[in-house]
C-alpha cells in the first residue's frame, strides 16, 4: 500500500511540470497568434510566403503582370497560368476589364484531366470524359462530382497577380 501511494506522487510531479509546459506553450501560442498578423504585414505578397500565395506564373515562367496581362486579354477570358502547387490555374478577366478576384483551377475533378477554356461555348469542357464547367468552373455535367476548385486572385503592390488558397464560401453553391 506504501509503495502504491509513493509511486502515486510521481506522476503527481510529472503532471505539475507538465501543466507548467502546457500553460507556457498557451501563452506562447498566443503570443505568437497576435504576431501573426504583424509579421504577415511585412512579407511582401510577391515572396509567396503569407498565406500561403504564390504569384502566378506563365508559360514561360515569368511572373505575370497584371497590367499587361488587362492589355492582351479581353474582357471575359480565361487565361492558364501555373498557380497554387503548380497546378493550371485560370485568371479570369472580367467584363470591366479587371483580373477577376476569382481564380479557377484548371484541374478536372473527375479524374484529373486539365480542363480547357472554351470560349465560343462559354464553358470549360473536359476533353477526357465530356464533363461540362460553367464560367465560373460550376459543374453542369458530369461524370466530374465537383466544381472546379476556387484560388483567390489579387494583384501586390508591384503589380503582380498573387494566386492564394480560396477561404470564402464557395459562392457557386448556396449551401457550401
Ligand atoms: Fe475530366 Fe474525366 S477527367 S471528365
Amino acid at each position: 500500500m506504501a509503495q502504491l501511494s509513493s509511486s502515486s506522487d510521481v506522476p503527481d510531479m510529472g503532471r505539475r511540470q507538465f501543466m507548467n509546459f502546457l500553460t507556457f506553450g498557451t501563452i506562447s501560442g498566443v503570443a505568437l497568434g497576435a504576431l501573426y498578423p504583424a509579421v504577415k504585414y511585412f512579407i511582401p505578397p510577391s515572396s509567396g510566403a503569407a498565406g500561403g500565395g504564390v504569384t502566378a506564373k506563365d508559360a514561360l515562367g515569368n511572373d505575370v503582370i497584371a497590367s499587361e496581362f488587362i492589355a492582351t486579354h479581353n474582357p471575359g477570358d480565361r487565361e492558364l497560368v501555373q498557380g497554387l502547387k503548380g497546378d493550371p490555374t485560370y485568371i479570369v478577366l472580367t467584363e470591366d476589364n479587371a483580373i477577376g478576384e476569382y481564380g479557377v483551377n484548371a484541374v478536372c475533378t473527375h479524374l484529373g484531366c486539365v480542363v480547357p477554356w472554351n470560349a465560343a461555348a462559354n464553358k470549360f469542357i473536359c476533353p477526357c470524359h465530356g464533363s461540362q464547367y460553367d464560367a465560373t468552373g460550376k459543374v453542369t455535367r458530369g461524370p466530374a462530382p465537383e466544381s472546379l476548385a476556387l484560388v483567390s486572385a489579387n494583384t501586390s503592390e508591384d503589380g503582380k497577380v498573387i494566386l492564394t488558397p480560396w477561404t470564402e464560401k464557395d459562392f457557386r453553391t448556396e449551401n457550401a
